[in-house]
């Protein structure tokens, strides 16, 4: 969703700000803009690209030491250049970008409105502004003041970077609920919605927690206060990221580089996390919660998209192998549910970005009501893997394609360790069973190497699949979810309708789509329950549906009835989705790419979703 940069140094401010908006692209944005101080305050704001706004920038005068930056996904007001952040104050003075929401702005811009304000655009970020510069003028505050002010009388979420064009020697920046970060550079200062714009000037940043303020000066000094004014001292960290990890390194897209890392991203989930040969399995954020982990009566899952449908997948894994009840919860539903939940009760988070706001404000709950909340993460440092007790982070390093591919297996294999290791604990899993599990789960990386090797067999399936206008997804036991997660990468990306089921629940209703115009994608690889699939595809086939069909290798009866089949290396059951997953993600990448989409940028899509 919307993305912030701002500079304060030695150096020009516009191309530092420039690059760090084309950065922060992948976020999802519909227009973007850019405010810097020289001699006066100079902002400019386009619809569109920030190559559409490099071009109009092109004509103003943007040079000067101080500024920020904005793209803007539209939630108050249409995508057009007035509804495009930056947002000044009424004398022109004060420039502001936002991302979060305001929720309670219509009432204070009626207010302001009575006291002679007047707005041009229809956000809610220029009524922030405009509340500022209110406190400012009638209660003579300075800015910072004004601001702490302004906060306090907000309700909503906000990260916010503010610049005074009389006062061109410090930024202004704040959070609530929305994240940002803080660059630490020599004599200068970098703020930003993520790490991916500071990167490439240091690696020294504070990531600021909710309610606090930091004034950034020129001078190369910095102090962070609450909301009540009070100094916090700062927790600098050392970034673990390269350069290299923001780049497409070779190929036409993000998604495409991002599914081929897969053998190396799913490698580094596991390092150091589990040994078949010695029989063990280590995640680090167990151990300070053992007891309580081991001893709970119920675990419940939060988490949105296609981290809600590796959730699914851990549910079909904990309660057979650890014998766990498990709940599955979208988080958005959940936080306006009045759960019922006690001490006794783990709630894991899933979640890529860390800053998915339905996840966040569920796991508030759960932890007003004594849960023990574990995260299992992507981005270090993420508002979910701070609220958390407990955790584990995936390392699938930055996901920058907005469909999420290698984050999606890498929490497969956090989760199939904890169902592991939960088993082994409890004793609800033979050892031998819990072996072979684990030097499945050491043979996966190459096992995936395989499948991309054969890439060249889904796009010949893609071309045939590319101009349909729906497509079914069917699984059975553990590779229902993988259905769901087909058919989601397919609608995001292609803009092809797609849904996914469990095949046996085709026959209550889907079954009434099929003609010779559906494509109906089928995972054939669970070994438990390959007849009854093998049945589903028939009745496909006799109302002359066209299969697709993911087997395992060997496989001689699916391969005489589906129209296509492609085969995976042969994997336990309960590891398959790992393998299974992968031909489904290059068709949706390649179906897309024919049909001339935006891969890593489909319409109206943000990769972190912020707001409710
Ligand atoms: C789908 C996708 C989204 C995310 C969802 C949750 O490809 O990327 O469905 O999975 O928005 O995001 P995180 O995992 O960041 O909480």
């Amino acid at each position: 969703m919307c993305g912030i940069v701002a500079y304060i140094g030695e150096k020009q401010a516009y191309p530092i700000l420039l690059e760090g908006l084309k950065r922060l692209e992948y976020r999802g944005y519909d227009s973007a803009g850019i405010s810097v101080i020289n001699s006066s305050l100079q902002t400019v704001k386009k619809k569109g690209k920030v190559s559409e706004l490099e071009s109009v920038a092109i004509l103003s005068d943007l040079h000067g030491n101080i500024g920020i930056g904005h793209t803007r996904w539209a939630t108050h007001g249409k995508p057009d250049d007035l509804n495009a952040h930056p947002h000044l104050s009424g004398d022109g003075s004060l420039s502001l970008v936002h991302n979060g929401i305001i929720e309670n702005y219509a009432t204070i811009k009626q207010a302001l409105i009575d006291r002679g304000h007047t707005f041009k655009s229809e956000t809610d970020t220029e009524v922030l502004i405009h509340l500022i510069e209110e406190y400012k003028k009638t209660d003579a505050l300075s800015l910072e003041h004004a601001l702490t002010k302004a906060l306090t009388k907000v309700v909503g979420a906000y990260a916010i970077v503010v610049i005074d064009k009389n006062n061109p020697n410090e930024l202004i920046a704040a959070r609530k609920s929305s994240p940002l970060v803080l660059g630490i550079g020599d004599n200068e200062f970098f703020i930003a919605s993520d790490a991916s714009p500071i990167i490439q000037y240091t690696k020294k940043v504070v990531y600021l927690n909710d309610e606090e303020i930091v004034i950034a000066k020129n001078d190369g000094t910095f102090t962070i206060k609450n909301i009540h004014n009070e100094i916090q001292e700062p927790d600098i960290k050392e970034l673990d990221l390269k350069i290299d990890q923001l780049e497409k390194g070779g190929y036409d897209h993000f998604m495409l580089k991002e599914i081929f890392e897969q053998p190396t991203t799913i490698a580094e989930s596991m390092r150091g996390r589990l040994n078949a040969n010695e029989g063990w399995v280590s995640l680090g954020g167990f151990d300070q919660f053992q007891n309580r982990i081991h001893h709970a009566k119920r675990i419940i899952f939060v988490a949105c998209g296609t981290s809600w449908h590796s959730a699914l997948i851990a549910e079909y894994l904990i309660e057979d192998l650890a014998r766990i009840p498990v709940e599955v919860e979208y988080a958005s539903e959940f936080r306006y549910r009045n759960p019922i939940l006690s001490e006794d009760d783990l709630v894991i988070a899933i979640s890529q970005s860390g800053e998915t706001a339905d996840t966040l404000a569920a796991l508030e709950i759960a932890k007003e009501r004594g849960a023990l909340l574990y995260g299992i993460v992507n981005v270090v440092g993420s508002s979910i893997a701070r609220i958390t007790d407990c955790g584990s982070y995936i390392h699938a390093g930055p996901e920058i394609g907005v469909a999420s591919t290698k984050a999606f297996t890498s929490q497969l294999v956090v989760l199939i360790l904890m169902a592991l290791k939960l088993g082994n604990k409890r004793g609800t899993i033979s050892d031998a069973k819990f072996r072979e599990l684990l030097y499945g789960l050491e043979s996966v990386p190459a096992k995936v190497q395989e499948i991309l090797a054969q890439s060249d067999k889904i796009k010949y399936i893609a071309q045939e699949i590319k101009d349909r206008q729906n497509a079914l997804y069917l699984g059975r036991g553990i590779n229902f979810p993988v259905a769901l997660e087909g058919a989601l990468k397919l609608k995001e990306i292609s803009y092809i309708h797609a849904e996914g089921y469990p095949a046996a629940e085709m026959k209550h209703g889907p079954i009434a789509l099929i003609d010779e115009n559906m494509p109906v994608f089928v995972i054939a690889t669970n070994a438990s329950a390959h007849e009854k699939i093998a049945s589903n595809i028939q009745e496909v086939k006799a109302r002359k549906g066209l299969v697709i069909a993911i087997v395992s290798e060997g496989d001689t009866t699916i391969s005489k009835i589906a129209d296509y089949t492609f085969e995976i290396p042969y994997i336990e059951e309960q590891l398959t989705p790992l393998l299974s997953v992968i031909p489904l993600q290059l068709l949706s990448y390649y179906i897309s790419v024919m049909r001339g989409c935006n891969v890593d940028q489909p319409r109206n899509l943000a990769k972190s979703v912020t707001v409710e």
